[in-house]
């Protein structure tokens, strides 16, 4: 860091910033601390100072292996979101298919699908993911996530969960993911208020049989045996409070090897489960 950066991150943190913020934005706008771009960084401290997830002001955020870009049309990934990758690695060790399909289900700004692409290819498996969400701005920010990657052999569907998918792949998709909206509507008042900076629509989700923010998991989990292959895999996350109605709904849907796992913060956030063989 030069001596006028180091300059420009003071003046940060006498404004209120954290140093490590304060920095990570000096680093964006003005690496060396140039003169010309110290408007630059004070229009993102400001915009930092109100609110504004860091993450959206610097226009993007790393996500297990990728820097992905990230604007205010999609959800900022999450820690435990990398978590869900790595069940899916995880559970696709197991079995031996070298071109599995994937559909990566509400993709944001890709995260999940393009993670499993990028971390597959790197261990010779060639997956073709499908990515699909209802919100025509997340699509756009996929899309040009999987440009900025090469990530090529990843498509996209503008759809209602499975409704506008190729009907061919129905009973043929080896694995789905979901990271669905799963907070209730009266939830979001007593949550972190950085959330209302986020699209509404990749949070909320109605209620279902009672439970409070299920809808979109419930949605997913009771169609995906129409659509996963023999064996095939679907690995959901969801809040903290749906851990025994997904499984109940994945039993419910027929399928098998039912089970939960906690994320690293010990919070029930995963169904992951089986279509028979
Ligand atoms: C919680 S965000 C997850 C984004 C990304 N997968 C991630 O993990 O960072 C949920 C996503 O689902 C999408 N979504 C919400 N309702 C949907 C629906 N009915 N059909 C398809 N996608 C939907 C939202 O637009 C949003 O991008």
């Amino acid at each position: 860091m030069t001596d006028a950066s180091a300059t420009l991150v003071r003046e940060l943190e006498a404004l209120g910033l954290e140093r490590r913020e304060a920095r990570w934005i000096v680093d964006e706008f003005a690496p060396a601390g140039d003169a010309l771009f110290a408007t630059a960084v004070r229009h993102a401290a400001e915009r930092r100072r109100a609110g504004e997830p860091l993450q959206y002001i610097l226009g993007h955020w790393p996500f297990r292996t990728l820097d992905l870009d990230v604007d205010p049309r999609v959800l900022i990934p999450r820690p435990e979101t990398e978590e869900l990758v790595g069940v899916v690695l995880r559970e696709l060790a197991r079995s031996s298919s070298a071109t599995p399909l994937i559909v990566d289900l509400g993709c944001g700004s890709g995260a999940i699908g393009l993670a499993l692409h990028s971390e597959l290819d790197d261990r010779g498996v060639r997956a073709t993911v499908v990515a699909v969400d209802v919100s025509l701005d997340a699509l756009a920010v996929a899309r040009r996530n999987a440009l900025k990657h090469q990530l090529l052999r990843t498509s996209f569907v503008h759809s209602n969960w499975f409704d506008e998918l190729d009907p061919s792949l129905r009973t043929h998709v080896d694995v789905i993911t979901a990271n669905p909206p799963y907070v209730g509507e009266g939830e979001m008042t007593f949550l972190d208020p950085v959330l209302t900076f986020e699209p509404r629509g990749a949070l909320v989700s109605a209620d279902f049989d009672g439970v409070v923010g299920f809808a979109d998991v419930a949605s997913i989990i009771s169609a995906a045996g129409e659509w996963l292959a023999p064996g095939g895999l679907i690995v959901c996350e969801h809040g903290t409070d749906h851990g025994s109605a997904a499984q109940e709904a994945a039993r419910h849907a027929g399928l098998v090897d039912v089970r939960g796992e906690r994320d690293m913060a010990g919070h029930d956030r995963f169904l992951i489960a089986r279509q028979p063989t």
